[in-house]
């Protein structure tokens, strides 16, 4: 078993938001577990880590299946003793214009966003309670858990689902000294919205690439969009010890794009 500061899990990690929030959690002392369905990718983020200094494994989960989450926290505490910090960070978008949004688009978005979640939370909770771990659960909301988006209404609801099984989460285990926070990002600049971008074209919701961060960003009032560096900072934040007395909170990091 190697000396960290403790395990911290962190889902959707082999890219974009996930893989910075893991990265950083590496620097500060963390052993990090990359769980991602895409398992060659999961493995080349793990090796970046420790070539670059840190402890890391990578593990394949799909959120949406509770067999997998144990084995990775199983993993997680066989690595580094004990899992101390969750972040659920795995969600995906696959926009539909709202009047012809399917219950498969429904069910497939709020299977992984919201379920994926509710799962992560869970199982974490369980072995942090048997280990008497006072431990942190963090989850990615979005900018869209506390807006409405046409194009994309089943994303919107899967990030408030987020947003209200953290403030459960948090009273469950709050007798249990564990913290549940979350964080909503704006516009980030990662692959999903490669994917987005194609999607809404071919939705005929734009007629360009790149129109859609374009439009979506206009009005930022710190005037550009994202990258995952500037939201790992409030992670680093929510594992420490210094957001110890909060838990139940969503911030968001956006921008300024939705002030509440
Ligand atoms: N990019 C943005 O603008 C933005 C804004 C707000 C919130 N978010 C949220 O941030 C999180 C990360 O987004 P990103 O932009 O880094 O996306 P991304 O598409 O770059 O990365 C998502 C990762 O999640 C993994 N994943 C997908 N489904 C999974 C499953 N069922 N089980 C395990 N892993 C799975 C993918 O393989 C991928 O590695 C998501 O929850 C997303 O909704 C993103």
């Amino acid at each position: 078993m190697t000396q960290t500061k403790g395990g911290v899990i962190v889902t959707g990690a082999a890219r974009g938001i996930g893989r910075a929030i893991a990265e950083h959690a590496a620097r500060d002392g963390y052993g990090v577990v990359i769980a991602d369905i895409d398992e060659a990718a999961g493995g080349t983020a793990a090796d970046a880590i420790t070539a670059a200094g840190g402890q890391a494994i990578s593990c394949r989960i799909d959120v949406t299946d509770r067999e997998t989450v144990k084995a990775a926290i199983g993993a997680c505490e066989e690595a580094y003793g004990v899992l101390y910090g969750m972040i659920n960070n795995a969600g995906f978008n696959k926009p539909m214009p709202f009047l012809e949004t399917t219950e498969d688009n429904w069910t497939a978005i709020l299977r992984v966003n919201g379920l994926g979640v509710l799962i992560g939370m869970q199982e974490a909770g369980k072995a942090m309670i048997a280990a008497g771990t006072r431990g942190r659960i963090i989850s990615t909301a979005s900018m869209a858990g506390r807006t409405g988006f046409g194009d994309f209404a089943p994303y919107c609801a899967s990030k408030a689902a987020v947003i209200s099984l953290t403030q459960a989460a948090a009273k469950t285990l709050a007798p249990h000294g564990i913290t549940v926070n979350a964080f909503g990002p704006g516009v980030v600049d990662t692959e999903l919205w490669v994917t987005l971008d194609q999607d809404l074209m071919e939705m005929g919701a734009t007629s360009r690439p790149g129109q859609a961060m374009q439009e979506f960003s206009a009005g930022i009032p710190l005037g550009r969009v994202s990258v995952p560096e500037d939201v790992v900072g409030t992670v680093d934040f929510l594992l420490s010890p210094a957001s110890a007395y909060m838990t139940g909170q969503c911030l968001m990091i956006d921008g300024g794009m939705i002030m509440q």
